[in-house]
């Protein structure tokens, strides 16, 4: 599944970016929370799924340090060329290079919409473990009445009630402290969702 992930964005990169791989196409309260959120982290962040890079981007002109992961050569690639300043790296958020307690902050946005629900405690594991004690984890998705897969435009996605969701991050070892939901008529643009947590120290 994870490969077909990757190779479905892969196909449709240049299209994604050129729709989506902007600050000017993102949701300003989502600008909004997002920006204020990542400068509360305290230490280095991972924009984990970055896409074309444009959040990391984004944050990094904040003054934060904020380094991107995607699995998507042609998105790196472009990241890379377009903010040649930022750090970009190739690889999976299921199995990051990084060291333990590398980050204060993991931002996942839209970038585990795909996981099935039986696997997405990988991504989430990798966060926490990649997290310093205390870490802050934010995590944007599509909100949902029931766990179900939909047909999302690039490859097959997952809504979330966001209590199931916050239940997955307990079980990684988050707090949960906020949860943030949009809806609007006629679903379109789709419900969404956000929830920040941070990492519970052990014991
Ligand atoms: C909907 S896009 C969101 C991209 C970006 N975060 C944004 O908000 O525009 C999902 C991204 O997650 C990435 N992704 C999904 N699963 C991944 C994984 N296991 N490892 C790394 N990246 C992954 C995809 O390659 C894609 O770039």
């Amino acid at each position: 599944m994870a490969s077909g992930v990757r190779d479905s964005y892969a196909q449709r990169a240049a299209e994604y970016t050129e729709l989506l791989g902007s600050m000017t196409a993102m949701h300003p309260s989502d600008v909004q929370l997002v920006t204020s959120w990542a400068a509360s982290v305290d230490g280095p962040l991972l924009d984990a799924g970055c896409g074309p890079g444009h959040w990391t981007a984004h944050l990094a002109g904040q003054g934060i340090d904020a380094r991107g992961v995607d699995q998507v050569p042609a998105f790196i690639d472009h990241a890379r060329a377009a903010y040649p300043s930022v750090t970009f790296t190739l690889g999976s958020m299921d199995a990051l290079v990084d060291p333990d307690e590398t980050y204060g902050g993991v931002l996942a946005w839209y970038s585990v919409i795909h996981h099935h629900p039986s696997s997405i405690g990988r991504a989430l594991a990798e966060f926490a473990r990649v997290l310093r004690p205390g870490g802050q984890l934010l995590v944007g998705f599509f909100l949902g009445t029931d766990v179900e897969p939909f047909d999302h435009a690039v490859v097959t996605a997952y809504r979330w009630p966001a209590d199931l969701l916050a239940h997955e991050l307990t079980a990684a070892g988050f707090a949960v402290t906020e949860t943030h939901t949009r809806t609007v008529a006629y679903e379109r643009p789709r419900p969404h969702g956000a929830i920040l947590a941070h990492l519970r120290s052990a014991g």
